[in-house]
This record gives structure tokens, C-alpha cells and sequence, in this order.
């Protein structure tokens, strides 16, 4: 169950590279500033609750999305102590040491290592990130450094929700612009083509190669096409389409060397990209899987109350919803 950690130094530098980006949390495009909502409203009633003196710990915490609604929710501020640990090198732009003197971030730390005598927190809290993590492991450190009074409490993503819904589609583009035969690769090869068609350069001889290239792109340009009219989520495609396009047959007075390591660089960019989809939905939990979760935390816990539910509002399923309360 789970991911394996050793093979995690892809998946790490994928979320280094999206959180120095700067976004605030994971689903960037589909919540604009922090979660609000029901995310905000699974949260507020254990952030109020926190007393002055109180010890929080954010697991996986990206950006640290959570750390900074805890300390809007919580209004004791640097009454309460936040650590916030994820395997990635996080280190969000919004975190002001003089300001938040009370959050800590603890970059490249594994949840199935947490670096915390046992009982050292009140509140364990993870979002969208429990999930990433290896089972039973990351769940027995979650509740061995939870205070035995204490509660933890998590939102993990929902095999059906809206969020991994997306996910799928967004997917399904990444793989179609990087295939073999894709766009990335079609754009690649027919792009000093389209420099040396506009010098007059293609000799008789070079001719069959340089239409197999053109032909080759057309086909990839239709194949983009008929997915973007199939519908589905076709933001990444409308994009890549366009700017593809201008960077193959515009030269915009840069030569072919340049613009192929653009090109280079927004493969490698979509490769990331492709990395963190493919994460979210592969952790994604069946209702299955959260009963093995739950049943495994009640092992670990046997006198605590865990109780789970799914949290939506008007656009649909957002994730699964559980607290560890003693
Ligand atoms: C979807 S993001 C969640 C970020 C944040 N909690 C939020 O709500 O915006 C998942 C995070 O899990 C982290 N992660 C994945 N495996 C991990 C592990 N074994 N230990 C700690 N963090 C891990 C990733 O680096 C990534 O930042």
C-alpha cells in the first residue's frame, strides 16, 4: 500500500521545482489564494480549538497552505507553535521568520521518519498528503507524535472527486504531448525545417526528409485538435497549441538552436508536471482504501475515535475527510 520511498528522487525534485514556483498549494489552478469552502470549513473548527501554548504539525505541507490557515483561523497566532515538514525542498516565499517566528518548515523530511520525540503535538494535521506517503509507517508516526490527548486529523484525495477527475484529463494531455509521435517531439524535429524552408535552404535531396517532418507534425497538430474538440479539460492543450506553433514557425529573431532548447524546457516542464498528476491520482483513495486506513489507525489507536466522512460543496466530491480524536 502506498508509494515506495526509494525511488523518490523524481517525485521529490518535481514538488521542489513546483513549490519554489511559488504557488500556495497543489490544485493552483483550481482554487485562486488558500482553500476556502468546505476545505476551510473541515479546518475551522480544530484550528479554533487550538489553546495558547499548543503544538501543531503539518505533514506534506507543500507551500504551507495549512500552516498559514491555521494562523488566520486560529487567532492566537504566535501563541500556538507550528512545525510543518514535507520530503521536498519547501521553503515558501510567504514565510517571514520575523513575522511567523512561531511556523517552522522542515524541508526534506519523510512522513515515515518524522524527527519529533513521541507526543510532541496536540494537532496533527496533513492535506492531500498522508496519501503520498507509505503505509503503515507514515500513520504510525503521525500518532506516535501525536499527544495522547491530542487529535490528528486529515483531507486525502477522493478517487472520485473533481480534483482527480481533472487530474485524469490533464493526464491523458500531458501523455498526448509527450509521446513518441506527440507534438513536443514533432515540434522538435520539424522546427529547423521551418528555418531553413523560410531561407530557401531545403535541397532537392533533403526534400522527402523535411515533408516527413512536416507531415508529422500536421498529424500531431490534428491529433491535438481532436482532442481539444473531444472536450474534457483542453487548457493545456489550447496552450500548447499556440505557443508550440509561434515557437516553430515564428522565429521571432531567435535561431533554431535557441528555440529548440525552449522547447526543451517546456518538455522537461510538462515531464514535472506529468510526475505530480500522475502522483495525485495514483494516491488517490477508493472507499476501500480509506477503510484500510481507518481500520489501520483504529489498530494503532484503539481507544481513539476516528471518524471519516467525504467533504463537497457545489462543484463536486473534494476528498475524504478524518479525525483522530481521543
Ligand atoms: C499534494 S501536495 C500537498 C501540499 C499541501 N499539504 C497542500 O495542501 O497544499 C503533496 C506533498 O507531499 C509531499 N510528499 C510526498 N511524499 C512524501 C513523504 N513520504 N514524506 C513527506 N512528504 C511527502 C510532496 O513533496 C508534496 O509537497
Amino acid at each position: 500500500m502506498g508509494m515506495s520511498i526509494d525511488n523518490s528522487a523524481a517525485r521529490r525534485n518535481a514538488w521542489s521545482s513546483y513549490w519554489a514556483n511559488g504557488a500556495l498549494h497543489s490544485c493552483a489552478g483550481s482554487f485562486a489564494g488558500n482553500y476556502a469552502g468546505a476545505i476551510a470549513d473541515f479546518w475551522r473548527p480544530l484550528f479554533e480549538r487550538l489553546q495558547p501554548g499548543d503544538r501543531m504539525l503539518d505533514i506534506a505541507t507543500g507551500n504551507g497552505a495549512l500552516p498559514m490557515l491555521a494562523w488566520e483561523q486560529s487567532r492566537l497566532e504566535g501563541d500556538i507553535s507550528i512545525d510543518a515538514v514535507d520530503l521536498a525542498a519547501v521553503a515558501p516565499a510567504w514565510h517571514d521568520p520575523g513575522e511567523h517566528a512561531a511556523i517552522r518548515f522542515h524541508p526534506g523530511v519523510p512522513m515515515e521518519r518524522l524527527p519529533f520525540p513521541g507526543q510532541s503535538f496536540d494537532l496533527v494535521v496533513s492535506q492531500y498528503g498522508l496519501e503520498y506517503g507509505q503505509w503503515p509507517e507514515a500513520l504510525r508516526e503521525c500518532l506516535r507524535v501525536c499527544g495522547a490527548s491530542g487529535t490528528a486529523a486529515f483531507i486525502l484525495h477522493h478517487a472520485g472527486s473533481v480534483l482527480v477527475k481533472v487530474g485524469r484529463c490533464e493526464l491523458d494531455n500531458q501523455r498526448l504531448l509527450l509521446a513518441p509521435d506527440g507534438l513536443v517531439q514533432a515540434a522538435r524535429e520539424v522546427l529547423p525545417w521551418a528555418d531553413l524552408a523560410r531561407s530557401g535552404g531545403i535541397g532537392p535531396a533533403q526534400e522527402g526528409e523535411a515533408r516527413r517532418c512536416k507531415d508529422a507534425y500536421n498529424l500531431a497538430m490534428r491529433q491535438v485538435g481532436e482532442s481539444i474538440e473531444a472536450g474534457g479539460v483542453p487548457d493545456l492543450l489550447l496552450e500548447a497549441r499556440t505557443w508550440i506553433h509561434a515557437l516553430v514557425f515564428g522565429s521571432g529573431g531567435s535561431n533554431a538552436a535557441s528555440r529548440l532548447s525552449r522547447l526543451d524546457a517546456y518538455r522537461d516542464a510538462l515531464l514535472t508536471a506529468m510526475v505530480r498528476t500522475d502522483e495525485m491520482v495514483s494516491h488517490a483513495l477508493q472507499e476501500q482504501a480509506l477503510g484500510d486506513m481507518v481500520a489501520t489507525l483504529r489498530q494503532i489507536r484503539p481507544r481513539a475515535d476516528v471518524s471519516c466522512r467525504v467533504i463537497e460543496q457545489s462543484e463536486g466530491v473534494l476528498g475524504w475527510g478524518v479525525v483522530v480524536a481521543s
